[in-house]
């Protein structure tokens, strides 16, 4: 059977966007930057973003689109008889760990959604809005349902396959959410904490930058905010023919999920300072801030629907990004139909997410990291360990295996003035600052 395609070269910008823009936008980046200190850690992800994301995301796409397969038959098509296919499964154990919390949250929003709907959330419930979410994620089984459905909505979309499902459905979701977020944080301006709120984001504290933990921190958000690392962008690379040019598009799919991150940070951090919430709440941080805003708002509770609505769907098509990577993979080593391969795969990660809902309650007291919980811990290994891994394998890949005149053409850098640039930063910059990062996160320098 011939391998899938994206019926049009937008359809694959949206879904790549659909892919970066999520979660990690609104709900992960305003905990973690209220967690490690705020204007630091955004100046920090910002040149992470610039220096080595926007390039590593066109050598992944690149060696997706060169190869024209799954994230470990990439480097066997390219790199035949090389142990280089082994980083590979750093992608595939990534999308393991990263579905299974990124559907339990992706559950919350569903279900705040619905309390929306019917009105529920409309006005703060008795002990305000914090002890409300609490009590919702530490039940026992309330979010595992929400978490069900929403992983039965991630199946059906790539069980429908790349055009029908995953295209179709990016084409819709991207405009609702830019427009919505937008107006949420100008509305958000007009609150009584905005300029302490835009101080946190916006004027960096430096002494946070001498504590080694921020530097891993924001490089593991710039990698999970542009799905970087893990061969999602790879594998929808894979799915594009040659005729489509790649550095404009790999520009434009960083800059749009950058814009959302800072659009998310203006409307979450005046609210947090306007209603007296910890900028280090840690994940709760945005399910509380937000009720909080719109309770405030005319046509809150309308505004509310909309937005877990459109929170919703930017999950959605991140979520689905996930969970290809490792169906891609599996159809073709297996030979799997597609039907069977994403409820199988969907089926798992479903399973190992069960963990991770009731590590937010029942089993709070397991702490597999530090005082980490489950979810938390998760997080970590794959977001600051195993997508700065997998993003250093293909710099170094696309830097070291292949030869300048191959980079370049795979990225269609080759008559651009800034090829050798970009080169300069995937051969070099790129690894030796992920390196450093490691080292220094590591306890050995600094
Ligand atoms: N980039 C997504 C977000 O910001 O929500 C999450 C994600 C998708 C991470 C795909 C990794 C990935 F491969």
């Amino acid at each position: 059977m011939a391998r899938e395609k994206w019926a049009s070269k937008l359809g694959f910008m949206l879904a790549a966007m659909g892919s970066a823009v999520g979660l990690g936008n609104i709900w992960r980046f305003s905990y973690v930057a209220g967690e490690s200190g705020g204007g630091a850690f955004l100046l920090l992800y910002l040149v992470f973003v610039l220096l080595i994301g926007i390039p590593l995301l066109l050598s992944e796409v690149s060696i997706g689109r060169k190869a024209q397969s799954d994230v470990v038959g990439a480097y066997k098509e390219i790199a035949p008889g090389t142990p280089w296919y082994l980083t590979g499964f750093f992608g595939v154990i990534s999308s393991f760990l990263i579905l299974s919390f990124y559907g339990v949250v992706a559950g919350w929003s569903i279900y705040y959604f619905w309390n929306y709907v019917n009105g529920q959330l409309f006005t703060s419930p008795a002990g305000g809005y914090g002890a409300a979410f609490e009590g919702f994620i530490g039940h026992a089984w309330h979010p595992i349902g929400w978490h069900a459905f929403f992983m039965i909505l991630t199946i059906l979309i790539v069980y429908n396959g790349v055009k029908k499902g995953i295209e179709a459905a990016n084409k819709v979701f991207m405009p609702t959410l830019a427009v919505l977020l937008v107006a949420l944080a100008i509305y958000s301006l007009t609150l009584e904490g905005a300029a302490e709120g835009l101080a946190f984001l916006f004027q960096p504290d430096w002494s946070a930058l001498s504590k080694p933990s921020i530097y891993l921190a924001a490089l593991g958000q710039a990698f999970f905010s542009l799905s970087l690392g893990m061969g999602a962008m790879l594998t929808y690379g894979s799915y594009l023919s040659k005729e489509n040019k790649l550095p404009s598009a790999t520009v434009g799919i960083g800059l749009m999920d950058t814009f959302f991150a800072i659009v998310s940070g203006i409307m979450i951090f005046p609210a947090v300072f306007a209603f007296g919430i910890q900028p280090s709440s840690g994940p709760p941080l945005a399910f509380i801030t937000l009720p909080s805003i719109f309770e405030q708002m005319p046509l809150g509770g309308f505004v509310g629907i909309v937005f877990f609505f459109s929170l919703a769907l930017a999950s959605l098509s991140s979520s689905v990004s996930i969970l290809e990577v490792p169906v891609a993979y599996f159809m073709r080593v297996f030979k799997w139909s597609r039907h069977f391969t994403s409820v199988i795969t969907g089926m798992v990660m479903f399973v190992l997410g069960l963990a991770v809902s009731l590590g937010m309650g029942v089993w709070s007291g397991i702490t597999p990291i530090g005082d980490n919980n489950i979810l938390d811990s998760m997080d970590y290994i794959a977001s600051n360990i195993l997508l700065p891994l997998g993003g250093l394998s293909m710099a170094l890949f696309v830097g070291w295996y292949l030869t300048k005149d191959q980079a370049l053409e795979a990225s269609d850098m080759t008559r651009l003035p800034l090829g050798p640039v970009w080169l300069t930063i995937v051969k070099y910059v790129a690894p030796v600052m992920i390196i450093l990062i490691f080292l220094n996160a590591l306890g050995f320098i600094g």
